[in-house]
């Protein structure tokens, strides 16, 4: 296999060894400093984080928890800052609370929750000697919330799946949660994917309507999995008294950041799934110049991967118009085949994407699923990609066009339940049964159209394995990776992949991945993260790696009296999610 030459640029770094530390483990000739953590101030008037004594009012004043996504938009006309938008995706009772009993909040634990959710936007500073980024609490910035009024877009907006005591007319829905992932649009705004949404609602087997019950089954409702208990004091969580507030959630969220008192979009002309964001490639040349397309995945097991492919197109500097893009076009479902047997080596095929519905620029909506409406399609998108004959994944995560190429970069994360107990056993883009360690997916798509190739570029787990492909480069001189989650590009066009589970008996890390050339499939592990943590967010640019530590310390028993991970804080402190930037020592560019 190829390995002659030096590593490419942006991959020119000495490699982090697997390890189990409580830290943040970056290459040598390396910085790091936190940009912030949970509970540092956001929004004037906040109060510092004081861990023994937190409020609702000081959480919503505050960065949340679990910090996902993470992304820079520069600010207009102000060289060197930028808005640093961020998702916090869920929280982690039982690190913010002493003495937390499982699923037993208080009122006050249940609104520290709620305000810890959601999105953050932060003014940010960037150093004119290192990679370092400063908040700046000021009036730029925004805390949203479980509660921040979001509009509905699309198909699903007035209909009566969507509407609720409390919002009669169906398309005002209060607040954002489980977002995971994210992308920054070209017209300068972020989006992030509603996911584990199922996990805040009560009472799944009180809803008595059948075809309603059918629906949150298929969305993985159920009484147990409501690990916050919201709905003990906010009605709109218990499905029992508002089963339609479920509807509400599962949207790919729209937000400006230039405007702290405009309305977030939630838009279901892209679907009704357990998003994992959305991340957009703008059609260049030909007939669809400017059309854009959205590529979004589903993340669970046996779910599918989506685009949506607008017929509104893109005008440079019109962002009114250009917020409305994702409103109007087609959402359509992919599935995978292959002529060569099921392989790990090399595997290769094609695929088509399958209509889901259309929406048109005055509004109005068809559907292409038979029995099914426009709107049933908007709110119930999975059982229309049930009927529409998609390929069932392993745990669609990130997925990310590569700015020059074009090709489409997924994450499969895992899927340990293939081929296990009657499920479905491997398939040409998901070869492996019982998949603890996911595959990188590689689509050569015709983006405003329905049909693409695909091969895998990694089929990840220890390099010694058989069943194990890194994109054909030589597997003795790559760095192990497991579980990918987030996709990003560094300016030179590599791959960065940020890992999840690691079931490599090693903490999480950030890995970056040569895509052309004789270095194709060469990986190299730029960090570690500390303990119980997963690593996301990335940000790759000429200055600093940023990353999202979420979770740190989070192990199958845990609690705030007797915490896994002191990070960052250290000595006995409790774990706390937080944003860091790495840069190189000096001042460099990252990896040349
Ligand atoms: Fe929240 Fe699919 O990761
Ligand atoms: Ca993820
Ligand atoms: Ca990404
Ligand atoms: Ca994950």
């Amino acid at each position: 296999a190829p390995s002659g030459g030096g590593p490419v640029d942006g991959m020119k770094f000495d490699i982090v060894r697997p390890n189990t530390d409580d830290a943040l483990r970056i290459p040598d000739g390396y910085r790091q400093r936190v940009v912030i953590r949970w509970g540092d101030p956001v929004l004037p008037g906040a109060p510092e984080f004081d861990f023994e004594n937190q409020t609702a009012d000081a959480q919503s004043k505050q960065f949340g928890f679990n910090n996902d996504f993470a992304g820079l938009i520069p600010i207009d006309g102000q060289d060197g800052s930028f808005y640093l938008v961020v998702n916090q995706e869920y929280t982690t009772e039982e690190f913010m609370f002493r003495g937390y009993q499982e699923k037993e909040p208080t009122e006050e634990q249940a609104r520290i929750a709620m305000a810890a959710h959601g999105i953050t936007v932060l003014e940010v500073k960037a150093s004119n000697k290192d990679g370092s980024l400063t908040p700046v609490v000021g009036p730029r910035n925004r805390r949203i919330t479980a509660s921040t009024p979001f509009r509905l877009t699309g198909p699903a907006a007035g209909t009566d799946f969507v509407k609720t005591a409390a919002d009669r007319a169906g398309n005002t829905v209060a607040g954002t949660i489980a977002n995971c992932s994210g992308g920054i649009t070209p017209w300068g705004t972020m989006l992030s994917g509603e996911e584990n949404y199922n996990n805040y609602f009560s009472n799944a087997s009180k809803v008595k309507d059948k075809a309603a019950a059918a629906h949150l089954e298929r969305y993985g409702f159920a009484d147990d999995a409501d690990y916050h208990q919201w709905g003990r004091f906010e009605t709109r969580f218990d499905l029992e008294k508002d089963p339609n507030e479920a509807n509400r959630f599962g949207y790919v969220v729209e937000v400006d950041p230039t405007d702290p008192n405009s309305t977030p979009l939630k838009h279901s002309a892209l679907g009704r799934l357990k998003h994992e964001s959305a991340n957009i490639h703008v059609v260049k040349d030909g007939p669809a110049a400017g059309t854009v397309v959205a590529y979004t995945g589903d993340d669970e097991k046996f779910e599918y991967i989506y685009k949506f492919v607008s017929s509104r197109k893109i005008k440079d500097g019109d962002k009114r118009h250009n917020m409305g893009i994702l409103t109007e076009g087609t959402l359509y479902v992919a599935s995978f085949s292959s002529d060569k047997p099921v392989t790990t080596d090399d595997a290769a095929g094609s695929g088509a994407w399958h209509k889901l519905m259309t929406v048109n620029a005055d509004g109005s909506a068809q559907s292409h699923i038979k029995g099914m409406t426009a709107a049933e399609v908007a709110v119930f998108t999975r059982e229309a990609a049930d009927k529409a004959g998609a390929t069932k994944m392993d745990r669609p995560e990130d997925i990310e066009p590569h700015p020059i190429t074009g090709k489409v970069y997924c994450a499969l994360t895992n899927n340990d339940d293939r081929g296990v107990d009657g499920e479905e056993g491997p398939t040409s883009a998901n070869p492996r049964n019982e998949n603890k360690n996911g595959q990188i997916l590689e689509m050569t798509d015709d983006h405003a159209g329905e049909s693409f190739t695909w091969d895998l570029l990694l089929v990840a787990g220890d390099p010694k394995a058989a069943d194990t492909y890194y994109g054909g480069f030589d597997k003795t001189k790559v760095s192990p990776i497991s579980c990918p989650d987030n996709v990003a590009f560094d300016p030179h066009g590599n791959l960065w992949i940020s890992t999840d589970g690691n079931a490599l008996k090693s903490n999480d890390g950030l890995f970056a991945v040569a895509l052309e050339g004789e270095r194709r499939g060469e990986t190299k592990q730029f960090l570690t993260v500390p303990r119980g943590a997963e690593t996301c967010g990335p940000i790759i640019d000429s200055k600093r790696v940023i990353v999202c530590v979420q979770h740190p310390g989070e192990e199958d028993d845990y609690s705030a009296d007797r915490p896994f991970s002191h990070w960052p804080d250290g000595g006995n402190s409790q774990p706390r999610p937080s944003v860091v930037a790495v840069w190189r020592d000096g001042g460099g560019a990252i990896g040349v």
